[in-house]
């Protein structure tokens, strides 16, 4: 029987994962958007029913799950609105800004064992991160010692549009930690199986124009299995990197997203071992999402993260704004 799938806002990453959801035996897509002119755009390029708020959608169709792709600060409530009425969710990066709200959607989704939601955090869709989580659990190096993530890109490239958007402020989900660097964050702590339990952050606003946002940050944080994690982004470099480094005792693993490749490095060999990564459109990992998505809302077992991860991160996106504000360690 095919399944029910509304995609609430239809803004930048709304309409992609419309498209991405569409590629998929056995979906129905609809939509709800409340700007008209983006509602009749997205209603005629994919050829399915916008509607122009979510008591509409609700009213006037049964739908098996959302996908929640508002502003960040909008997330909570519209979980809570759509989780009531039975709708399995996906909600978008990152969770919230504040942990209002939080306690009583984990509540009910404890209740609800049969109701899944996660959280869109598509590094956990990434092929290449998929193959260092693969290598973390095959390799037999043990406990991470100490991780690295270096990354960055010219944002005002991939989304001309920062000024204008949610990302031009803090208090709706903006800047480089809540925008950004959650999505590596979030990607550390699953990849270590273990929490971040204590930061010091530095960030700065220094280039993008139009916003006084942090666009640059460096982060040192502790896991709860006691490795030491360092983060450093940008969001003006030429140059769309990502580089994680897992150093164990008895060896290193790599992933170069950019490179397409994933490496292991043990003590005593004389270089890299590298695995090659296939190359895939933006698309790729919205389209694996998507399906593992469906699968999690048959009951299976996904990569996906879930929501106490997501909460988890998102107390690390608030404690580093903190941080970065009082100059100040802060232990989760
Ligand atoms: N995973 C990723 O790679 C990725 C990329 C971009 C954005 N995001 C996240 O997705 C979310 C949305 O980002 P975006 O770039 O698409 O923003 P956007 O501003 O382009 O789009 C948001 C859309 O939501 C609509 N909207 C607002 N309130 C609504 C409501 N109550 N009901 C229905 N629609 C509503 C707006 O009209 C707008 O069209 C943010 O949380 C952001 O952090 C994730």
């Amino acid at each position: 029987m095919s399944k029910r799938v509304l995609i609430v806002g239809t803004g930048s990453i709304g309409e992609r994962h419309l498209r991405c959801f569409q590629t998929l035996p056995n979906v129905e897509v609809a939509a709800c958007e409340p700007n008209a002119t983006l509602a009749a755009t997205i209603a005629g390029r994919y050829r399915c029913t916008v509607y122009p708020s979510l008591d509409e959608a609700l009213a006037s169709s049964r739908f098996d799950a959302a996908v929640i792709c508002t502003p960040a600060h909008t997330h909570i409530s519209i979980a809570r609105r759509l989780f009531e009425a039975g709708l399995h969710l996906l909600i978008e990066k990152p969770l919230a800004v504040t942990e209002e709200g939080i306690d009583a959607l984990r509540c009910a989704a404890s209740e609800r064992s049969g109701q899944v939601i996660r959280i869109a955090y598509v590094q956990h869709c990434n092929l290449a991160l998929l193959k260092l989580r693969e290598l973390i659990a095959e390799t037999d190096l043990g406990v991470p010692k100490q991780i690295t993530y270096v990354g960055g890109q010219h944002f005002p490239t991939f989304r001309p549009a920062y000024r204008e958007i949610y990302y031009a402020r803090h208090e709706s989900g903006g800047g480089a930690i809540q925008d950004a660097l959650t999505h590596s964050v979030n990607a550390v702590e699953w990849l270590a199986q273990s929490p971040i339990v204590s930061l010091f952050t530095h960030a700065d606003h220094q280039v993008l124009e139009g916003v006084e946002v942090e666009d640059t940050v460096n982060l040192t944080a502790r896991l709860a299995n006691k490795a030491l994690a360092v983060f450093a982004i940008n969001q003006f470099q030429a140059p769309n990197e990502q580089t994680y480094t897992f150093h164990f005792e008895k060896g290193s693993l790599r992933a170069e997203n950019h490179n397409r490749r994933v490496g292991v490095f043990r003590h005593g060999d004389s270089g890299w071992t590298w695995y090659p990564v296939a190359v895939e459109d933006r698309d790729g990992p919205f389209i694996r999402q998507a399906a593992f998505f469906l699968e999690a809302t048959d009951g299976k077992e996904t990569p996906l993260a879930t929501l106490d991860e997501g909460i988890q991160t998102l107390r690390v996106n608030i404690a580093a704004l903190k941080s970065a504000r009082t100059h100040q360690e802060v232990t989760l």
